[in-house]
């Protein structure tokens, strides 16, 4: 293998702990009883069961009804964040004064970094900008032996495929497309902040037992179809709804086919279809590719569990297996696809996108194509995007539309500079990005003139595109297609283009067509290490750093413990607002702009509620106080709550859908909220609630929501009792009406015993720390 900073790493400590697995999944097998056939996402994640008999057993009839329906309570191996959410689960993990993690974890430096010249000029301007934030994540993660990737090194899903996926592996990731690792085999999932600081400090990670979407391939994918065209085409079909609370699992003929990069972009986007993750069996080209990423004791071990006999075959499905759906898709036949505008999941067969570009009325041309991200950057989608660049430089032929290309990794990159890769396409007149996530994530400074609201189309070979995504302008139409498709379009500079088909007329007069796209799945070189200065610190704690957080910052600001318990109930917690309709977590926390305070508690609680509907007002994010006067919902709490008077949120159906996003929990608490009361509510919003201490209760009868206004006065009854029972009996409320008249209202709680001991300790947090201290 090629000497590196590789041969530096310890690779025996990121193998899988195969053997703990196995006996666990023995366990698992003895638990369940003979007959039970499981599939390979069962498989791994009940080896990493924290106790197989509880979790499985438990309301499931006795093990019969698991998927759907029984919790889960997992210890995955690893932990991976970004440099957005990294910020907040730092924060909670120092809360608990723990000196180092409790499982291997890293830091990817990749959100913050602007697109725009290209990396050299855009690296250092946005390093300068960020410098607070990256200096507390560098700190914190040496304090407590957390690998960090600073700013460069590489995207997160990329970075993570080329060093810590292995077979078998479960890992957690702060970011929505973690599901990337499952392209090596692991079960990978994407949470927010105070679930993976669950798994940093050692308490079981609960989830609610996927179903199993089972997704055969047959045949092999040739000419223009690529591994982006499997999911361009599976997310036509199951819209951005279908995978929701299940796992995607790939098997049958045609997986062995595809390169591991090519199934961590199958993996990736399953993300955009709502699965809980995707994966891939252990495949012949895993090993290869492992082998070539320096790790090749992890190909040994994983291909000997492989080959064993079934009951110990911890890396694929048992053969009898049964998936909950099954979609079949011939690779041999698949055309490629268009997804969008707006949506990943509206798909367009190639030879019908022009056609659909006429019926629509979409623009003609195009000003930018963009490959590369976390999505797409591989050796294979690279150079097959290079060939067609050569082949087009031969005819004299320039892109029409402006062409940039993000490689995922300093890994990528150096290797693709060293192959000359990259001088093709800055000859071709291609802007190269730093590895970082820019356009991707709307960091994206458009120099082309295009001004907002201005409707125009762009093509990517990234994951999402909703309104806005890329550039911030609502008005751009953003198509998603391969790295291979995007770079033939930006030649042609038009919607309508089929490269299969159609010619591009040259200067010398000659029609050109391209011929299908050629590359290399992996360097025949080896992969180049890149720049030392953008290699990880290793993950060894050292307890002297101070980690850093400027007292003045608007960013970062340390967070206190919230008060515990009181030893009575809750009397007179006062409605802050009633909300009308949806209420999502965009809605209880806002992004945009908002992002930059992640770390800041009290400056991001000032976005709180600002979308919400009330009641009473028919006013977005304003609530009206005793005396009559309007204010913003966030001012009123801290009104409120600074002369001591706690309050409770009052909702309808489905409170805080949407995202894992943890802010949504802590900012109610932080500004004074005891109590959510909705007609239903989120199942992961409703579990971070009791993390953060706020007891969630919904309606025995919904239309007691009727009797509810702002500034009536509430106590409860017997939540004290159902807290020190670990979950027992019920709660109802008093309402004292602002005319002093009282009603009482019957409500359900879903507390468990652990979740009680979260709301008395005052948060999940706080029970980690006295525990921690014991
Ligand atoms: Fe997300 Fe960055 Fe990929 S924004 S989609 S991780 S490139």
């Amino acid at each position: 293998q090629p000497s590196s900073p590789h041969s530096k790493v310890d690779i025996a400590s990121r193998i899988p702990p195969y053997q703990k697995l196995i006996k666990r999944l023995h366990e698992v097998r003895r638990v369940l009883g003979p007959g039970r056939h499981l599939t390979l996402a069962e498989k791994i994640l009940y080896s990493h069961l924290d106790n197989p008999e509880e979790s499985l057993l438990t309301n499931t009839q006795n093990g019969a009804n698991i998927r759907g329906t029984a919790n889960l309570k997992l210890k995955p191996d690893r932990v991976a964040m970004q440099d957005a959410s990294a910020q907040m689960a730092l924060l909670q993990f120092m809360s608990c004064g723990l000196p180092t993690t409790a499982v291997p974890a890293s830091i990817h430096c990749d959100h913050m970094i602007v697109g725009e010249k290209g990396a050299d000029m855009d690296l250092p301007s946005s390093i300068a900008g960020n410098k607070e934030v990256f200096d507390f994540l560098e700190s914190a993660a040496k304090k407590y032996g957390i690998e960090f990737w600073p700013p460069g090194a590489g995207i997160i899903h990329q970075t993570v495929l080329e060093n810590y996926s292995a077979p078998g592996l479960m890992m957690l990731g702060t970011d929505s497309h973690t599901p990337n690792a499952g392209g090596l085999g692991a079960i990978a999932i994407g949470v927010g902040g105070a679930d993976a600081v669950d798994a940093l400090v050692d308490a079981p990670w609960e989830l609610k037992a996927p179903k199993i979407l089972g997704v055969k391939l047959e045949g092999e994918l040739s000419g223009w179809a690529s591994p982006k065209d499997v999911i361009l085409s599976l997310a036509g079909k199951l819209t951005v709804r279908g995978g929701t609370g299940f796992v995607i699992e790939y098997f049958g003929p045609g997986v062995d086919t595809l390169s591991c990069t090519g199934m961590a972009t199958i993996c990736n986007m399953g993300a955009e279809v709502g699965a809980t993750t995707s994966l891939f069996p252990f495949s012949s080209q895993h090993i290869p590719y492992l082998e070539a990423t320096h790790r090749g004791p992890i190909a040994k071990a994983a291909a000997a569990i492989a080959s064993a006999p079934t009951a110990q075959n911890l890396l694929s499905a048992d053969p009898e297996a049964k998936y909950d759906e099954v979609i079949t898709i011939n690779l041999s036949t698949l055309e490629p696809h268009i997804n969008g505008p707006f949506t990943p999941d509206l798909s367009t067969p190639l030879s019908k996108f022009s056609s659909v570009v006429e019926e629509n009325n979409w623009p003609k041309t195009f000003g930018a194509g963009l490959i590369g991200s976390c999505t797409n950057s591989s050796y294979q989608d690279m150079t097959r995007a290079e060939d067609l660049v050569k082949q087009a430089s031969a005819a004299g032929l320039t892109p029409k539309a402006s062409f940039f290309i993000t490689p995922g990794s300093e890994q990528i990159r150096a290797t693709l500079d060293r192959d000359n890769t990259l001088s093709t396409f800055s000859s071709a007149g291609g802007t190269v990005l730093a590895n970082a996530c820019g356009p991707c994530i709307g960091q994206w400074k458009r120099t082309d003139g295009v001004t907002k609201g201005e409707p125009n189309a762009i093509f990517t070979s990234y994951n999402r595109n909703f309104r806005g995504r890329n550039d911030g302008n609502p008005a751009t139409m953003n198509f998603l297609a391969s790295p291979e498709l995007v770079t033939a379009l930006a030649y042609a500079g038009s919607t309508t283009f089929n490269p299969l088909t159609d010619t591009i007329p040259t200067p010398s007069g000659t029609p050109f067509r391209f011929s299908p796209p050629k590359g290399s799945d992996l360097p025949s070189a080896g992969f180049a290490s890149g720049k030392p200065e953008l290699q990880p610190t290793p993950g060894v704690p050292d307890s002297s750093i101070e980690v850093q957080i400027d007292p003045s910052s608007t960013r970062l600001a340390r967070l206190d413990p919230f008060p515990p318990f009181p030893p009575t109930e809750l009397t007179n917690l006062r409605v802050l607002v009633k909300v009308k309709g949806q209420c999502t977590t965009d809605t209880i926390s806002a992004a945009g702009p908002w992002l930059k305070y992640k770390g800041h508690l009290p400056n991001i609680a000032e976005n709180t509620l600002i979308s919400a509907t009330n009641a009473a007002t028919g006013g977005v994010g304003t609530a009206t106080d005793l005396d009559g006067t309007s204010l913003g919902i966030p001012a009123l709490a801290k009104r409120w709550r600074d002369h001591g008077r706690e309050w409770l949120v009052v909702a309808e159906h489905n409170y805080g859908e949407g995202s894992a996003r943890e802010h949504a929990a802590l900012q109610p608490r932080f500004l004074g909220g005891r109590v959510v009361l909705a007609k239903s509510f989120a199942r992961i919003h409703e579990t971070n609630l009791k993390k953060q201490g706020v007891v969630p209760l919904t309606f025995v009868r919904e239309d007691d929501y009727d009797l509810l206004d702002a500034c009536d006065e509430v106590s409860t009854v017997g939540l004290l009792e159902v807290l020190r029972s670990g979950g027992k009996g019920e709660v109802a409320l008093v309402v004292r009406k602002r005319d002093g008249s009282e009603v009482g209202i019957k409500t359900r709680h879903t507390l468990s015993a652990d979740q009680c001991g979260f709301v008395l300790a005052g948060s999940a947090l706080n029970l980690l720390a006295r525990r921690g201290k014991e």
